[in-house]
């Protein structure tokens, strides 16, 4: 199960990404927001990464206007891993090396065929471990000293 959600600003890439990974097979809950209406993004990455981190979801996908606004937001959340994307190279490596537990995407940014190549790009990597754990767990130090 993936998680997906966005602000008005990510709101049609939202829609072309769910239907891609639809094609793919891939199930997916949607956290909203469904309409053009202004909303935070805070709050929709507050609906998305709790789904992550209790396991209910493998992965998670956030798109605002620029992608920047969802992205901070979510990695304040404790053992959140948000990398904002714009290419499917950045996109691979964030899992192999920082084992990303979200994307995120900019909705007046990336048009929807990068976007899925993104996408796809992501789920497709594995995450390498090896000296790329003891990274993520210095960075899960830095969570937990705070
Ligand atoms: C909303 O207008 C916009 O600020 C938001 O989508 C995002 O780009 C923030 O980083």
């Amino acid at each position: 199960m993936i998680a997906i959600g966005c602000d008005h600003g990510g709101l049609e890439l939202k829609e072309s990404v769910i239907k891609h990974l639809k094609d793919r097979g891939f199930e997916v809950k949607d956290f909203g927001t469904y309409t053009s209406d202004s909303v935070d993004y805070p709050d929709i990455a507050a609906k998305v990464c709790p789904e992550v981190l209790n396991g209910s979801c493998e992965f998670g996908i956030l798109i605002c206007g620029t992608g920047i606004g969802i992205s901070i937001a979510a990695n304040k959340h404790k053992g959140i891993r948000a990398a904002l994307c714009s290419d499917p190279y950045s996109a691979a490596k964030t899992k192999e090396h920082n084992n990303a537990n979200v994307i995120c995407m900019g909705g007046r940014v990336t048009g929807p065929d990068l976007a899925n190549t993104i996408v796809d790009a992501y789920i497709d990597a594995k995450f390498e471990g090896g000296r790329h754990q003891n990274r993520i767990r210095k960075i899960t130090d830095i969570e937990n000293n705070q």
